[in-house]
């Protein structure tokens, strides 16, 4: 049976390149972001190429800043969809907020997007789930959940906190039959921040979804992206010299 997976912060990078590998691999979508004119733009492109009437595609509005309209704007979507699968925690900001720079305003508003933003859309996906039967969180952390990189101290802060509130809820979920997954992506080609090609690794939005989606599928509790060759380096993080990461800032 096929089945359907709602994405929020779908209208760029990782979020847009996840729906053409969920689309490619047959899923039915729910397509949340603040840029509705993307994701109409999005659901033309997958249209196009996936021209299969069988296939729904539904697009809503969600600012995940505005944290109580959250759940209704999702209830609505799993309604439309005739209810989901996976929802897909993606959407996220990053920014420099070097210590002691005046940046509060804006380490508090990245902490409200990624992490109380996150937490109510896996809110809001765990009732679905709950009434369905079952279901699959998939949480989007980061890799700067384990190693800190200088002025992004607010984004590492973000990252670690959802990372350990998805192993939480993994724990609390599992006899509910609702799956939790924590993927920490290493460094993708997006605009999330400038000049991503200067950091190490680095990969296609494409690549790190195609690995995403193949973790999601089978269910795993984590995963690195790309594997190669974080998961190798995976014991090394928080360990390295701290001159190596001072030279990336
Ligand atoms: N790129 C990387 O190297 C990397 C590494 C590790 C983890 N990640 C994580 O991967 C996720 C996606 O990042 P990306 O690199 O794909 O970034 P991106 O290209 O900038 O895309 C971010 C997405 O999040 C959405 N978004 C941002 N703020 C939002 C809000 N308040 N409400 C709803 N949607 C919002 C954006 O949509 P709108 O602006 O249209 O709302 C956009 O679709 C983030 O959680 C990020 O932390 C990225």
């Amino acid at each position: 049976m096929q089945k359907t997976v709602l994405i929020t912060g779908a209208s760029a990078g990782i979020g847009r390149a996840l729906a053409f590998e969920f689309a490619a691999r047959g899923y039915h979508l729910g397509l949340t972001a603040r840029r509705v004119d993307l994701l109409q733009t999005l659901r033309d492109e997958l249209q196009a190429r996936h021209p299969d009437a069988a296939r729904r595609i539904e697009i809503g509005a969600l600012d995940v800043d505005q944290a109580s309209q959250v759940a209704p704007t999702l209830q609505a979507l799993f309604t439309a969809l005739g209810g989901v699968d996976i929802v897909v925690v993606n959407a996220g900001v990053n920014r420099f907020t070097p210590v002691g720079k005046g940046k509060l305003e804006v380490a508090t508003a990245l902490i409200q997007t990624n992490l109380i933003g996150a937490i109510a859309t896996v809110e809001a996906a765990v009732e679905h789930f709950v009434t369905r039967g079952g279901g699959q969180v998939v949480g989007i952390s980061s890799l700067a959940s384990l190693q800190a990189i200088p002025k992004q101290g607010a984004y590492c802060a973000s990252k670690a906190a959802f990372s350990m509130y998805l192993d939480a809820a993994r724990i609390e979920l599992k006899h509910k039959n609702i799956a939790v997954c924590a993927i920490l992506p290493g460094f993708v080609l997006t605009d999330i921040m400038p000049k991503m090609e200067k950091y190490p690794f680095a990969v296609s939005a494409e690549k790190a979804a195609k690995e995403i989606v193949t973790l999601v599928e089978k269910r795993k509790p984590r995963g690195i992206v790309p594997a190669w060759p974080w998961r190798w380096l995976r014991p090394l993080l928080g360990h390295f010299p701290d001159a190596l990461w001072r030279k990336l800032a």
